[in-house]
Parts: C-alpha cells; sequence; structure tokens
C-alpha cells in the first residue's frame, strides 16, 4: 500500500512524464530518474536464405539472417537508434561497471532502440557455411585493443574504467563473440542490414552506432541500402572506411577485412545524402594513427559531395579525459549520451512521432 507521502511523489512523477510528453521536442526531464516506459519489445530475424540440401531437395536450411531486437517506448520519438556492437550487444547495454548503458539511456529519451547481431553471431549463428572457432589467448589483447591502456595490465592514468574492479575487467573481457572479421563476411552482414534497414521495421528514420569493425558495417550498409531510411551514423572507433572509386585509394589487401574499401562513386555519394555522420575517437590517438587518418580523409570526401560529417576527439577537441575505444560504456558514458543527444537534436532526428 502507498502511503500519502509516496502517492503524492507518484503523482509528481506522472505529472512531470505528462508535462515531458506535452512537449514536442522536450528540452529536458530525462533525468536519470524518469522511468523506461515501453509499449513493446522483441525481435526477428531478417535477410539471409533457404538452401536446399543437395541430397534432398525437400530438406532446407534457412541460414545467414541477422537477428534484430528492439525495444519501443510507450511514445516514441520518429529516429530508432540501431545499436550494432563489435564484440557483443552487452557494450550496448551496461557501463563497465554494471551501470546504466546506451540502451536504457535511449530508451529513458524516447528512442526506439534496436540491438542487432549480424549473421553468423551472437543470436544469429545459424550460418549456412560451416564456421570454426579457433580458442586464442584474447583476454590482454583486449586490454590494448580497446585503448584501456598500452598494453595489459597497465591502465592508462586517467582511464574511464573501474580500474580496480576485477569484476568489471572479467565481464568486459568474456562478454565477447566470435566477429568473423573477414571481408566475405561484412559483406554478408551488410548485405542483410541493408535489407533490414530497407525494411521499414526499423522505421524511416535510422541512426546506425558502431564501434570499430561495426563502425565500417554501418557504412558499408548505407552503400547498400536503396532508401533514404537512413539518416545518421555515428561511428566510437570505428575501424575501416568506405572510399570512392576516383579518389586514387587503394583497396585493403584482399583478406584484411578492415580496409580500405572502395565502391564506385554513384554508391559513395549515398554517405554524402545522409543528413549526418560523426566519427569519434577516444584518447591516444594520434594523427598517424591510420584509421583516425582514415576517417579524416573519408569525411572530408563525404563532405566534398555534399554532406555532413564530422570528425571529433574527444579528448583534444571536447577536453574529455580517458575515453577509452568505448567511449558508450565508458564511466562518463553520459557525457558521451549527451554528445550524441545533441547531435540527434541538431540534426533534427530528435522529433516524436
Ligand atoms: C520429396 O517430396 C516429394 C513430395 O512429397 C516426394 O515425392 C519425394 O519422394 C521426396 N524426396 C525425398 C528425397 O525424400
Ligand atoms: C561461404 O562459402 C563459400 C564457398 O566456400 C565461399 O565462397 C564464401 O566466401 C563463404 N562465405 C562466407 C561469408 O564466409
Ligand atoms: C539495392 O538495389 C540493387 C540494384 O537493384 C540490388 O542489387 C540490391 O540488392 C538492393 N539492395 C537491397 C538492400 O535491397
Ligand atoms: C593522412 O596521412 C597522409 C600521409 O600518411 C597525409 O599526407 C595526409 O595529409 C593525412 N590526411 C589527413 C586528412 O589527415
Amino acid at each position: 500500500m502507498l502511503g500519502n507521502t509516496n502517492s503524492r511523489h507518484l503523482v509528481g512523477l506522472v505529472l512531470a512524464a505528462l508535462a515531458s510528453q506535452a512537449s514536442t521536442e522536450d528540452a529536458g526531464h530525462r533525468g536519470p530518474d524518469k522511468p523506461i516506459m515501453l509499449r513493446q519489445s522483441g525481435g526477428f530475424t531478417i535477410g539471409g536464405k533457404i538452401i536446399p540440401n543437395p541430397l534432398n531437395p525437400n530438406m532446407t536450411l534457412s541460414c545467414d539472417h541477422g537477428y534484430m531486437e528492439y525495444f519501443t517506448p510507450w511514445r516514441p520519438r520518429k529516429t530508432s537508434i540501431v545499436m550494432w556492437h563489435s564484440s557483443s550487444t552487452q557494450s550496448f547495454q551496461n557501463r563497465w561497471d554494471g551501470g546504466e548503458g546506451f540502451k536504457d539511456k535511449f530508451l529513458r529519451r524516447d528512442y526506439p532502440v534496436f540491438l542487432w547481431d549480424g549473421p553468423r553471431v551472437g543470436r544469429a549463428n545459424w550460418a549456412c557455411n560451416a564456421t570454426y572457432y579457433a580458442p586464442d589467448y584474447r583476454d590482454q589483447g583486449n586490454f590494448a585493443a580497446w585503448n584501456f591502456g598500452p598494453r595489459y595490465p597497465e591502465w592508462w592514468p586517467d582511464v574511464q574504467f573501474p580500474t580496480e574492479n576485477e569484476y568489471a575487467w572479467q565481464q568486459a573481457t568474456s562478454s565477447r563473440y566470435v566477429e568473423y572479421d573477414t571481408a566475405a563476411n561484412i559483406h554478408l552482414e551488410t548485405d542483410a542490414a541493408a535489407i533490414a534497414a530497407d525494411s521499414g521495421k526499423l522505421g524511416k528514420s535510422i541512426v546506425y552506432l558502431g564501434n570499430s569493425a561495426s563502425g565500417l558495417r554501418a557504412q558499408m550498409t548505407a552503400v547498400k541500402s536503396n532508401t533514404t531510411n537512413i539518416k545518421g551514423i555515428v561511428c566510437y572507433e570505428g575501424y575501416g572506411y568506405i572510399f570512392p572509386d576516383n579518389a586514387g585509394v587503394e583497396p585493403g589487401p584482399g583478406l584484411n577485412p578492415f580496409g580500405p574499401y572502395v565502391v564506385p562513386l554513384e554508391d559513395f555519394k549515398k554517405l554524402a545524402k545522409i543528413p549526418a555522420i560523426q566519427f569519434l575517437w577516444g584518447d591516444h590517438r594520434d594523427e598517424s594513427y591510420s584509421f583516425l587518418n582514415q576517417s579524416r580523409q573519408a569525411a572530408a570526401l563525404i563532405n566534398k559531395y555534399g554532406g555532413n560529417a564530422q570528425v571529433i576527439k574527444l579528448g583534444e577537441d571536447l577536453g574529455w579525459k580517458g575515453t577509452t575505444h568505448i567511449a558508450f560504456a565508458d564511466m562518463h558514458n553520459d557525457k558521451a549520451a549527451d554528445l550524441l543527444e545533441k547531435f540527434l537534436r541538431k540534426n533534427g532526428l530528435s522529433h516524436y512521432e
């Protein structure tokens, strides 16, 4: 039973919620206490193939589809945010210490959220081809790759990770899945993702969030999409960029999954038609770092063809300290969420339906 104080508190909350719903561009009321109210949640597979058994054509295998989990706020904004992880959806679900991740942060802000597992990974792991997982001793490599420090176990002094929390480190390094970083697989994943983007099932205003190798995949998806549903791409430390075939950029060696990828100019121009693209970098990335350099070149080319791409170094440009490879899971991911929301507002992507 609710006492008087509690019911007054409750009424206050309801009024606050109504007030925030009343404005179409609500400026506040999205504090950490705002409840997450969902209209629905669920998931579906999309894309993929149905292949016949060569020994018995009556038998088939449905395979190489992607899996999309969705969460629709009670009163959704128009723009959906598709979170495309590079290591596992977990990186969007929680902060490093288990605190709130981007999924809940953007549901609280009324954006429909989609968590995507591309073909063969996570919950879409029924592959048409045989797959093979070769165990490797990856933990210490993750530490450096995720920019927690120069090498395991030397943390950067100001790193936005709870460095004393052994459990947090264990969670970070173990919640991964096999990524299949091959050029063939990047095409397989982005074929399915482009079908998803064009299907209408993600809405008609989609922003892709990508990180590391999934930043590249988000760009490739936009190049393959035939609609204008994709309205924004935000890549946190994207590994791999796409270039037009007239820019004199050599494609990456065949087996290098991280490009550069070279596509016909007409396809590249699809990136220039996207209302807003942001390439973000954490700390300790010198200008000589090849992916940073590529992000600057790619952004300049997108803008040359009339697009709107920017590169932001969160340290040098905004004064943030200790951002890792995965800003949205960092201890200061509140700031990262605010920055993303600012991007959405500025580019007309924050309106309600
Ligand atoms: C495939 O199905 C058809 C129709 O039911 C049947 O006649 C045929 O024997 C089946 N083939 C095999 C290899 O089972
Ligand atoms: C699947 O197997 C075929 C045949 O071996 C190969 O050509 C293709 O690249 C493979 N696809 C992926 C995504 O690994
Ligand atoms: C886009 O159109 C091209 C050309 O018709 C087609 O090959 C491709 O499959 C289409 N992409 C999607 C995602 O449907
Ligand atoms: C990228 O690096 C090359 C040399 O490695 C340099 O000439 C070029 O100016 C750099 N481009 C950008 C946009 O920083």
